[in-house]
């Protein structure tokens, strides 16, 4: 098993390449099971999550050719049934249920199982798809769904507990769009990431309005084409090089990113003391590191609010700005497995209650550490490379799920660090 090791005192100059988002192309992927006609799409990053749904899509029956950045997938003839030993392997599986059931009027996907940063139900992806007239039984770990007297456009309210979903409104979405009529999605997720795949389907002949709002509207066809899409900059891969500048950068530039996505990500540096600067067509930022940060408190929320996907990034840096920090998640209330790793390095962080209470230390200094899940295995490199010392971060897999070629990006800015085998 691959582990990273990171040499600390690290400091980054220069500039990085974004690549495209991985949590876009998953369900864009998913998607073109829609249709027999082949799809063309573009910068899919070469994580090994965007590999997992491609192995999917190949074993629905789907013709698959991946050159780099760039898929092909034509979905001739497909089978309704999602196969366990894949889809246990990635929870974003689950987006495969909405297109399979509108294309073929049934699917068998996989219930997903616990995850480490919390219980991650599928209830609301479940009710959306009822809504639409699908008959949903549970047997033997899968998910049995079927409509046999087709798909129907409906009102269908989103909301859960903590919040929209965002693959459970591009499952419903997927589905609606070849549904009979009129669906109405109250509630909807309306991070950047829906709006792409929205516009990818729209490419593909689908009739959808609102995408990118709480209320998206979709007008069923009967049939859609094939369509080629470039995906989306990925939001927060881009979001934690930045932090990484925050933290050890002496003036560093993030290539390939769409402004408008950062906009909290950019707050929350700015309020910690760090400069932020975008360029004129938004799609380049230069972060610099302030010259007295101070802690500050963060929360997070659904766009265009705090990303828990940047939470554990944020507190890693916290672990070492001066003052109290305060970092609470309200989506993942358990997504804190990260602080347990930073206090190995001599962090100082109470976790209570879906909340992290930070009290910025001097420096941090090397341990062996366990990355827990893809963003705390970020927030980890990050901290390793301002430590004192060499940092050992184990289970490097969780990284490689989500972050195209971290390690050579972190290099080609100054960092140190190499892979190396158990
Ligand atoms: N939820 C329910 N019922 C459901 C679905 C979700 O209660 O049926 C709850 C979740 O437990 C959570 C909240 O709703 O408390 C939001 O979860 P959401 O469904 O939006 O999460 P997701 O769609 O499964 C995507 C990203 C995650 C990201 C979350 C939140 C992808 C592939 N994954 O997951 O990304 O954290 O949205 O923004 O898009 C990551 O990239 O590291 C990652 C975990």
């Amino acid at each position: 098993m691959d582990k990273l090791l990171v040499h600390g005192n690290s400091s980054l100059r220069g500039t990085v390449n974004i690549s495209g988002s991985k949590n876009a192309s998953l369900p864009i992927l998913a998607a073109t099971l829609l249709t027999e006609e082949p799809c063309i799409i573009r910068r899919v990053p070469d994580v090994s999550d965007t590999n997992y749904m491609l192995q999917i899509l190949r074993a629905l029956g789907a013709d698959v050719e991946r050159s780099s950045g760039t898929v092909r997938v034509e979905a001739k003839e497909i089978s309704p049934e999602a196969p366990y030993d894949l889809v246990r392997r990635m929870r974003a599986s689950i987006c495969v249920m909405g297109p399979l059931l509108a294309r073929l009027g049934k699917a068998t996907v996989s219930l997903p199982g616990g995850c480490v940063i919390g219980d991650r139900p599928v209830d609301l992806h479940l009710k959306g798809l009822a809504g639409l007239g699908a008959d949903i039984d549970v047997e033997g770990g899968n998910i049995l769904i079927e409509a046999k007297d087709g798909l129907h456009g409906n009102e269908i309210d989103m909301r859960g507990k903590h919040g929209p979903t965002v693959l459970g409104t591009d499952n419903l979405m997927m589905a609606a769009v070849l549904a009979e009529g009129r669906t109405v999605i109250e509630s909807a997720a309306s991070e950047p990431e829906v709006l792409d795949l929205a516009n990818f389907l729209i490419k593909m002949g689908a009739k959808i309005e609102g995408a990118g709002t709480r209320r998206i509207t979709i007008d069923g066809v009967p049939k859609l084409g094939g369509a080629e899409h470039t995906v989306i900059p990925d939001r927060i891969e881009a979001g934690t090089f930045m932090v990484a500048a925050a933290m050890v950068g002496e003036g560093v530039t993030v290539n390939r990113v769409c402004q408008d996505h950062l906009e909290a990500t950019t707050r929350c540096l700015e309020s910690a003391g760090h400069g932020v600067q975008f360029n004129e067509g938004g799609d380049a930022v230069t972060v610099t590191r302030g010259d007295a940060p101070q802690g500050c408190e963060i929360s997070t929320a659904p766009y265009p609010g705090f990303a828990t996907d940047m939470q554990a990034q944020f507190t890693a840096m916290f672990a070492t700005t001066p003052g109290i920090s305060v970092v609470e998640d309200t989506i993942f209330t358990q997504r804190f497995m990260h602080c347990a790793e930073l206090k190995r390095m001599g962090a100082d962080i109470k976790v209570d209650g879906g909340r992290a209470v930070i009290r910025g230390v001097e420096t941090l200094s090397a341990a062996p550490v366990m990355a827990s899940d893809l963003r705390a295995s970020a927030a980890l490199v990050l901290a390793a490379m301002g430590a004192k010392g060499t940092t050992e971060i184990n289970r490097l897999y969780h990284i490689d799920r989500g972050y195209e070629h971290i390690d050579e990006k972190l290099l080609q800015l100054g960092a140190t660090m190499e892979r190396a085998r158990d």
